[in-house]
């Protein structure tokens, strides 16, 4: 693997909405962002990724874009992006912003053109179907959101659009030539404008497996999930392939995608020197135990699938490129509430959660607010949940039978406003998120968990993370912490975490124990140096360390 520029930085990802509100309207906005540089760069941030701030009715919190090439207004102005841009280059921060196109909105001037004229050139942007009175529709597929992924064409009787995600957005034609010009134009005009990259949203989306047919239903309303046809479609890569060619690549431009259901043996193809994008995020801890069934048909994860899967990636990805590492993101619950058993969530188990993916080999990101420690967000009935996956998740749950109850305590255990409810920036009125009334609930623990409170404690969650930065890319360590090899350690071991990185000057050993007990684990070799840890102490006598509970160090070893 080539080295390359981004390779020893933090990623950070901010989830605009729900950042820092700086006039009072209840939702973040990029002002606020610009007042919270220096907070990210104190913290160690290098990279900053921007969850959409584009034209958008927000259907679907912005990933529904009504104009690629305007800031919302309830986000700020094209000034402010400008600005944005330039206060954070002058910090030495880069900038992503979210590039989704496999998709746009109803309220999109193409889709609006497609709906006034079916057959002319705009038409040609969707997928649209004739779909008479009482006729099938082309494929059975159920949309992400619930529902069929077919609805009818505004405004005409027999005409149907696809969409995998909600109605409100259609998925756009990457089979049109034209089509992709315009992507193209567009994310070059972000690039030139001193962009430094994109997080492609659901980007596996883009290639469909045509002609559109039905598959086995997997639940009683006959339709099947989008996976099934995910699986079959082939080709993906031409479209990746163009479009790294005509924009990112001549831009130099950083990009990580997202992309779930990849083959092992495409890893070289998708992020290896050559690939499709700069990195793609590891998701195999958060599909874990889902089930095409629904919320309620989802399995807990154990640190012992949790090391499993987070193994299985490191050994498939090897030295063919740098992985993205995530415990958590917008669409995730909070990393501590999910691989932290039930009931043992403290600030020894978070930062134990936080050293034992941060070292793993690529790119470290941390999402808004888990550099305090955040948690998921209680809820007592459906009307205080906004996002529009949960709510369908909830019926679907009903429907199988479930309590309202146990339907609601999915939603608190899966649901994507767990990780968007408003960062906690001090105990006062609102988190000190705004000063007017907050989009979407403040977690109740802000009193406890907020970033006044955790700033000038040393042992706080937020100082764990500042040091786990700063050691990653110290010049003393980060031949082994960001560039060495990454050998799993005693992985038998129960409810242990272990790793080696081995550099070429130094053999860094990560230790993490899993449990809330104490864990007798022997040492390869003499300890030079701990150099981190989360308790005060480390018990090692002659050639053996006695790990307390959710105790994790990393440890020099001698050569
Ligand atoms: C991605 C986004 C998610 C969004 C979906 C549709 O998965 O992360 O928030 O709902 O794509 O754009
Ligand atoms: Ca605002």
């Amino acid at each position: 693997m080539k080295k390359q520029w981004w390779h020893e930085m933090t990623a950070y990802q901010i989830y605009p909405k729900s950042f820092c509100d700086s006039n009072g309207d209840g939702i973040g906005d990029l002002p606020g962002i610009i007042s919270k540089l220096d907070y990210l760069k104190d913290l160690g941030v290098d990279i900053i990724w921007l969850s959409p701030i584009y034209v958008s009715p927000l259907a679907d919190q912005g990933y529904d874009i009504a104009d690629y090439r305007q800031i919302d207004p309830r986000f700020g102005t094209m000034e402010d992006m400008d600005r944005l841009l330039e206060e954070a280059h002058k910090r030495g921060l880069y900038i992503l912003m979210d590039l989704v196109v496999n998709h746009c909105s109803d309220e999109h001037e193409w889709f609006k053109k497609a709906c006034e004229d079916p057959d002319g050139k705009y038409g040609k942007f969707f997928y649209l179907a004739d779909v008479k009175e009482g006729e099938p529709l082309p494929c059975n597929w159920r949309s992400y959101f619930g529902g069929p992924v077919w609805d009818k064409l505004p405004g005409h009787e027999d005409k149907y659009y696809l969409h995998v995600f909600h109605k409100k957005q259609p998925d756009l034609n990457w089979e049109n030539p034209d089509l992709r010009e315009e992507v193209y134009d567009m994310i070059n005009w972000w690039l030139d404008k001193g962009l430094d990259g994109f997080r492609l949203d659901a980007i596996i989306n883009i290639k469909k497996a045509l002609p559109f047919k039905n598959y086995e239903p997997d639940r009683d309303d006959g339709l099947c999930s989008v996976h099934h046809q995910l699986h079959e479609a082939v080709g993906v890569g031409h479209f990746l392939r163009e479009m790294r060619d005509r924009t990112f690549r001549p831009h130099n431009a950083l990009t990580v995608g997202e992309v779930f259901n990849e083959k092992p043996e495409e890893l070289p193809d998708f992020i290896g020197d050559d690939g499709y994008f700069s990195s793609m995020y590891d998701f195999s801890g958060t599909v874990f135990g889902q089930s095409q069934k629904g919320w309620q048909a989802y399995q807990d994860i154990t640190p012992e699938d949790y090391k499993h899967v987070i193994f299985k990636t490191q050994a498939e990805v090897a030295d063919i490129g740098f992985i993205s590492n995530i415990i958590e993101n917008h669409d995730e619950p909070r990393g501590v509430s999910r691989y932290i058993p039930e009931g043992d969530q403290s600030v020894t188990s978070k930062k134990c959660l936080a050293t034992t993916y941060f070292y793993l080999k690529g790119l470290p990101w941390i999402y808004q607010g888990q550099e305090l420690g955040m948690e998921n967000l209680k809820i007592t009935s459906i009307d205080e949940v906004d996002d529009i996956s949960s709510i369908d998740a909830y019926q679907v749950a009903l429907d199988a039978g479930c309590s309202p109850k146990d339907a609601l305590h999915l939603i608190e255990k899966y649901g994507r406003d767990n990780a968007r409810t408003p960062f906690q920036w001090n105990d006062k009125e609102n988190a000190g998120f705004t000063d007017g009334t907050p989009w979407l609930r403040i977690n109740p623990n802000y009193k406890e968990i907020n970033l006044a409170a955790e700033e000038n404690d040393p042992d706080s969650v937020f100082a764990h993370y500042k040091k786990l930065s700063a050691l990653r890319k110290s010049d003393e360590y980060k031949d082994a912490l960001v560039y060495g090899d990454l050998i799993p350690y005693l992985p038998e071991k129960e409810n242990l975490i272990a790793y080696y990185r081995k550099g070429e000057d130094h053999t860094m050993l990560i230790l993490s124990n899993f449990q809330n007990a104490q864990c007798l684990v022997p040492l390869p070799k003499p300890v030079k140096a701990v150099v981190l840890n989360n308790l005060s102490d480390a018990v090692i006598q002659d050639n053996e360390i006695l790990l307390g509970g959710y105790q994790s160090v990393v440890l020099e070893l001698s050569e």
